[in-house]
């Protein structure tokens, strides 16, 4: 009896060791992707390092690959937060020993659009590939030549990331990497306009617009990658910050889009969050041409705002009117007159280049009212920019305006015109107030 226990014991091991075996050598198969060998088709010329410093910027290689405090550009070591542990990020640096300088030109081709590391080994998707994949030979070529004759060799090691196992083994990400990232396809010519399709190019590929602007599934992929589904770049949440759709934009102009991108502010809005370093890093730094082009494909995309442009117009008129008539107005609406007309108007629209919208305004409308209500509070300015004329400041209320008060007046803001957000509450306020009379 206990004989026979061990031998079904011994069997279903020697079956599990076989599964496992079997598993991991689909797992290498899975990961012969591209030609490690492959040489570069084009001679390296200044011209083609300086394309390739540009390229860079647009693909914010920057951001990720330099540690924060003080660390050197490209040398990697970048903590990154994954749900299974802190990935870092590595040194990219023409050194030969502890960087990429060892690396043929096909051994960066497959990293950069196909996930696949030096060792064979499938990379963690925190490095962007699936939407790298879109970069066309041409500007891969331009990186590599960059990235090997442009940037300064740091020595520096890789740290080792702080995933605990077996979470930390790597070959099962092989069968993330088939399942979600897309092969690079050849270039095809484009049935869009011109700009339209460079912009499209610029913001799946290098831009990578959608790894922070489209919505994760369960197992961390993006839902979409280009504009055949309307889920893609249609907002998300990051790390409990609002991320908006970036569909069309109804509520700027193609010019106020280029303006943000450039500076980082427009007549309509100044950025804040995590979308200061992209501007800061990569968009600020684009031509206006590349610009005008994202813009442009931006604008072509259909909004997914379920209520439709007419209700939205309806809904927006309907406030104006009530603003106008001064009768019957809600605590909200009055202190909205009483405080904020002169410069916003009834229409909520404010006036172009001076002041801001708050009709269909990202902050005014952002599941989290925070920004709203410290702009209420504070006031807000931003700093004038060679790219940009400076506005008005805005004055403060935290002194006119109690913690009830400013809730009735926020709730009026996310509720009138074509706005739809939730309410806000007295107790929110007070929490706000607070943190900003703890600071020094
Ligand atoms: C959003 C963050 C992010 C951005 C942007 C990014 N990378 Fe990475 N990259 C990473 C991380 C993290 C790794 C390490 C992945 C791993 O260990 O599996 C990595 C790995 C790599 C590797 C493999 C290096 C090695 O030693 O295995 C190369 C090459 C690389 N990146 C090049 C680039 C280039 C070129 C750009 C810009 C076009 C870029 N990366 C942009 C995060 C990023
Ligand atoms: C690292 C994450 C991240 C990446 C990558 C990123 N964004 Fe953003 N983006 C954000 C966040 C967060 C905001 C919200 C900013 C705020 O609250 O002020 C934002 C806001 C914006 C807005 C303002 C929209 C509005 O209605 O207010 C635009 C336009 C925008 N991003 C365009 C882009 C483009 C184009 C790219 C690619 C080149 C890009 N973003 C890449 C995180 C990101
Ligand atoms: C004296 C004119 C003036 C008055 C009065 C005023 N604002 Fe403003 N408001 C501005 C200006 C100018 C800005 C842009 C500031 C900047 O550069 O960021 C602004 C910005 C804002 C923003 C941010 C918009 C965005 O997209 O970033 C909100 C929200 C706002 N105001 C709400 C209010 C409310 C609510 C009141 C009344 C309590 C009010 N404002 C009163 C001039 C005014």
């Amino acid at each position: 009896m206990k004989h026979r226990k061990r031998s079904w014991l011994l069997k279903l091991l020697v079956l599990v060791l076989v599964a496992a075996c079997l598993a991991w050598l689909l797992a290498v198969w899975l990961n012969r992707v591209g030609d490690a060998q492959a040489q570069m088709s084009v001679a390296v010329t200044p011209e083609l390092i300086e394309q390739g410093a540009y390229l860079a910027r647009v693909g914010d290689c920057v951001a990720c690959h330099t540690a924060r405090e003080g660390g050197k550009a490209f040398a990697g070591g970048l903590g990154i937060a994954s749900p299974i542990g802190t990935l870092y990020s590595t040194n990219i640096t023409p050194d030969k020993r502890t960087g990429i300088g060892g690396w043929t030109y096909g051994e960066f081709e497959r990293a950069l659009r196909r996930g696949v590391g030096h060792d064979g080994s499938a990379l963690y998707p925190a490095m962007p590939y699936p939407s790298y994949a879109k970069v066309t030979d041409a500007d891969t070529q331009a990186l590599y030549a960059y990235f090997m004759q442009g940037v300064p060799a740091v020595e520096q090691a890789n740290k080792a990331n702080a995933v605990p196992w077996p979470l930390s083994i790597r070959w099962p990400l092989a069968y993330w990497r088939a399942l979600f990232a897309p092969a690079p396809t050849p270039e095809t010519p484009a049935s869009e306009p011109r700009d339209i399709a460079r912009g499209a190019y610029l913001v799946q590929g290098l831009g990578h617009c959608g790894s922070c602007h489209t919505p994760r599934a369960l197992t961390l992929q993006e839902k979409a990658l280009d504009e055949r589904s309307p889920v893609y770049l249609s907002g998300t949440q990051l790390n409990g910050w609002n991320v908006p759709a970036l569909r069309g934009l109804p509520h700027w102009s193609t010019q106020e889009l280029v303006d943000y991108l450039g500076t980082g502010r427009n007549a309509k809005a100044a950025v804040a969050g995590e979308m200061t370093d992209v501007i800061l890093h990569s968009t600020s730094h684009m031509s206006d041409t590349d610009l005008q082009a994202m813009a442009a494909y931006l604008k072509s995309l259909a909004p997914t705002d379920t209520v439709s442009g007419q209700d939205n117009e309806a809904r927006s008129a309907q406030t104006a009117a009530k603003l106008t008539a001064a009768k019957d107005l809600t605590l909200g609406e009055r202190l909205y007159l009483d405080n904020c007309n002169a410069c916003h108007f009834v229409s909520g629209r404010g006036a172009e280049q001076v002041f801001p919208r708050l009709d269909g305004a990202t902050v005014v409308n952002a599941q989290s009212p925070q920004a709203l209500i410290q702009v209420i509070l504070q006031g807000a300015s931003t700093p004038s920019t060679a790219r940009a004329p400076s506005v008005l400041p805005m004055p403060g209320f935290a002194k006119r305006l109690d913690d009830q008060e400013v809730a009735e007046l926020a709730s009026f803001l996310r509720q009138g015109w074509s706005n739809q957000a939730a309410a806000v509450s007295a107790d929110e306020v007070r929490e706000i107030r607070q943190a900003i009379s703890a600071k020094p």
